[in-house]
């Protein structure tokens, strides 16, 4: 029996949005940079689509491939918007499940919903083909941050999901459970050991940070709507200062830097020069960060019909960047960490955490 599509939508439901393919808007190219990462989830669903041919023979092996991709990194990062590409480009249905819907203050009811949300999506890989199930905020299981309050409780449910896992995996179904968390260390360490792939998101450094903001500008443009030519000129003046002050660094320490190592570029850029501009602007911006500050923008230029210079650079102030906000809480919960951490949000922003120990 296959399912149909309302029935997938009815039945999965009450746990997460189901997409199909044909409802997905965005595509991989959408999402900019991030070139490693789409050349693994590539491959990824490449193997996926094939997957069910293969079952047979791969249950011979005894090593089925575990099926789990664990995305990690700060908020507006692009990890759900490029799965849901990947799921629009390999024709492949996702649900996309708020881990903290499934967590209820009621014993064995978390249990229940997890397993309920997993067998239910294998069900439907087994019956209809390929599959996503997409846990966004997948720490919610099994941390103390969930509303689970007994220890004993979020034990169990880390344990069922992980069972219910390794079923789905033994068993050959062709779904693939992707989870999502912008808090790496408050994952219980189990479910991070028991995804196959870890693959790691950040926030845009200034040369995709620009490639970003102009493909932005651009879509502006293609609705026939005014930007300033200036805007471009001086993006590409101050990333000219910012590339030159980078390579002298690097030459004089020795070894390649990032924008994010201690705040070492900026340092020297704001010693050697008196830019001031977007790039600056938007250190510790997500790429969520930027299209919002460009809706804001884009709401003045409703009623001043050209986009300038100065509209586009104090809407983006206004929105503000996610890495102060993440810092914060970084800062309010890590009680090891410096002084200096708090001094400018320039400062240690994007140095997203690693994985947790394993
Ligand atoms: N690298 C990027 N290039 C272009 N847009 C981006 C990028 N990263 C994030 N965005 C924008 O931010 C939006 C939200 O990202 P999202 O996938 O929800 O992030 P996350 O799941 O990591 O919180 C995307 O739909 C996209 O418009
Ligand atoms: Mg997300």
């Amino acid at each position: 029996m296959t399912y149909s599509d309302e029935e997938i939508k009815d039945r999965l439901g009450k746990y997460g949005s189901v997409y199909l393919p044909e409802e997905i808007i965005e595509s991989v190219d959408d999402i900019l940079g991030n070139r490693v990462k789409k050349e693994r989830l590539e491959d990824f669903f490449k193997a996926l689509k094939k997957y069910e041919d293969m079952i047979e023979q791969l249950k011979k092996t005894k090593l089925n491939p575990n099926l789990t991709v664990l995305l990690y990194g700060p908020p507006g990062t692009g990890k759900t918007s490029l799965t849901r590409a990947f799921s629009k480009k390999y024709k492949i249905p996702i649900c996309v499940v708020e881990s903290d819907r499934l967590v209820s203050p009621l014993l064995g009811d978390t249990i229940k919903n997890i397993r309920n949300v997993v067998e239910l999506s294998a069900d439907i890989a087994e019956e209809n083909g390929a599959f996503i199930l997409f846990f966004d905020e997948i720490d919610a299981i099994g941390s103390e941050r969930s509303n689970i309050h007994e220890v004993g409780e979020i034990k169990r449910a880390v344990i069922s999901f992980l069972q219910v896992i390794d079923k789905i995996n033994y068993e050959g179904v062709p779904l693939a459970i992707f989870g999502a968390t912008n808090h790496q260390h408050q994952l219980d360490s189990a479910i991070w050991r028991r995804f196959t792939f870890h693959l790691k998101f950040d926030f845009p450094d200034y040369e995709l940070r620009k490639t970003i903001i102009e493909s932005f500008l651009k879509k502006i443009e293609d609705a026939d709507i005014g930007v300033d030519d200036s805007i471009y000129d001086k993006l590409d003046i101050e990333i000219q200062k910012i590339q030159k002050i980078h390579r002298q660094l690097e030459a004089k320490l020795g070894r390649e830097i990032s924008e994010f190592d201690d705040n070492l570029l900026w340092n020297e850029v704001n010693k050697k020069s008196d830019i001031n501009g977007l790039l600056k602007l938007t250190i510790g911006y997500s790429g969520s960060d930027i299209e919002r500050g460009t809706r804001v923008a884009l709401f003045k230029v409703i009623h001043t019909g050209i986009m300038t210079y100065n509209i586009f650079y104090n809407s983006l102030q206004l929105v503000g960047g996610t890495a102060v906000h993440v810092q914060t809480q970084d800062v309010l919960s890590a009680s090891s960490r410096s002084e200096r951490s708090s001094e400018r949000y320039g400062n240690d922003t994007p140095k997203t955490s690693g994985p947790p120990e394993i």
